[in-house]
């Protein structure tokens, strides 16, 4: 099943890197093609040879090596395989891949890839929870970089605690169902829209609301990584856009909707975003002025299209799924199961946005997933995992449907 496949595998300089010959034993069982870059830290706990003989492959470990630069430079090493595996992955590659540092062979090729990334953590459980770590594992997973573990348990430095590298056969597992995922969704088209909208007072003002897109960015990452052809319609967030995933930045509803439709024909379209309910009917033209005589602006709201509806109830080009999502914070089930119905989408993912879950700017979510007579309650998931989930659900709808 794998025979084609390839893989990069970088290692980095952690106690766990002597597990690697038996990880890179493992893959080849699979028939997966395995690829080593070894960093000078990492050639502390594992040698060359060892990796050489067990994948049948040169080893690579310098960037200035003329001769590997003419044969097969970095460039071309990170993009002639399918995943690029960097295990384990200390702290500081993982610093350096979120800031996009490039002064060796293994940040250099992660900074040149255009495949997909999972890295396996290890290190201690104190530089593991470490905020600055903490900060570069959302900003790499919110660049759809996925990663495995780690695991808790003994370490080797005597402590206790969340940092253990996942284990050989789990780091297999988690490659093998990488690549045989990928592609799920080649071929299929999506829209997502994501984040809150700004709605003009004056040249200044804005009605806003409190929608960070972290749920909408990570659905349209985990659509990417299944091959499909994404467009992320977003309003204004501090996010960046996940990788292979086509950006369209707007501000208000009425530019989301234009969007939207402006990207139809597509199969899926998956409604993420907090759009405001209302805008200022008529946008000043000028700053608005206190006159000093106590008098309020008159600021009369008009009601914003909800594209949610419209692309659900369109007559021409209505996507084969539209998936829609409820924040509640009463009786969310009965309100997004009714919602559901009103606007006519296919499915619908509620949640409790209640300021005591912690969900909107949070990273992580529970969801309940609604669809016409099926309701089923997802555990607590980070959003990314919620995203994974619901991009899965919608590769198997679709295979379904079509076949
Ligand atoms: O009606 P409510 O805002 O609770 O519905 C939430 C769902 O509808 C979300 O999927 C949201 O993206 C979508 N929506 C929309 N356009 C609007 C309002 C909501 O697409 N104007």
């Amino acid at each position: 099943m794998y025979k084609n496949k390839n893989i990069l595998l970088i290692i980095t300089g952690g106690i766990a890197a002597y597990k690697m010959p038996e990880t890179v034993r493992r893959l080849r069982e699979q028939n997966i093609g395995v690829r080593c870059i070894l960093t000078k830290a990492a050639k502390e706990f594992v040698t060359p040879l060892a990796l050489s003989a067990v994948s049948g492959e040169k080893v690579y470990e310098d960037l200035f090596d003329l001769d590997d630069e003419s044969e097969m430079g970095h460039i071309q090493l990170s993009r002639s395989s399918d995943l690029v595996v960097v295990a384990p992955a200390t702290a500081d590659i993982m610093a350096k891949a979120a800031c996009g540092l490039a002064n060796d062979l293994a940040s250099t090729t992660l900074l040149a890839t255009d495949k997909p990334v999972m890295m396996a953590p290890a290190m201690n459980v104190r530089m593991w929870e470490h905020a600055a770590t903490q900060t570069n594992v959302q900003t790499l997973k919110s660049r759809g970089v996925e990663m495995i573990g780690p695991d808790e348990g003994d370490m080797a430095c005597g402590e206790f605690g969340f940092g253990r590298m996942a284990e050989p056969l789990d780091i297999v597992a988690a490659v093998k169902k990488r690549l045989g995922t990928e592609g799920l969704l080649s071929g299929k088209r999506a829209i997502v829209t994501s984040g809150p909208t700004h709605e003009p007072i004056d040249p200044v003002r804005y009605i806003a609301n409190r929608s960070s897109g972290k749920q909408g960015h990570a659905i349209a990452a985990s659509l990417a990584k299944l091959g499909c052809e994404v467009t992320l319609v977003s309003g204004p967030t501090q996010l960046t856009a996940p990788d292979g995933v086509h950006l369209v930045q707007i501000e208000s509803a009425r530019d989301m909707l234009n969007a939207c439709q402006k990207n139809l024909p597509v199969d899926i379209a998956v409604c993420a975003a907090a759009v405001a309910d209302w805008r200022v009917d008529v946008e000043a033209d000028q700053k608005l002025k206190k006159d000093g005589s106590g008098q309020m602006p008159d600021l009369k709201l008009a009601e914003n299209p909800d594209i949610l509806a419209s692309l659900s109830q369109a007559t021409k080009n209505r996507p084969a799924l539209v998936v829609g999502f409820a924040a509640e914070t009463e009786k969310v089930i009965e309100h997004a199961t009714a919602k559901r119905a009103r606007k006519q989408c296919d499915w619908i993912i509620a949640n409790d946005v209640s300021p005591s879950t912690g969900t909107f700017g949070g990273n992580e979510n529970t969801v309940h997933f609604i669809a016409k007579n099926q309701c089923e309650d997802w555990p607590r998931l980070s959003k990314s995992e919620v995203a994974d989930r619901l991009a899965h659900k919608i590769a198997d709808y679709l295979k379904e449907v079509s076949s």
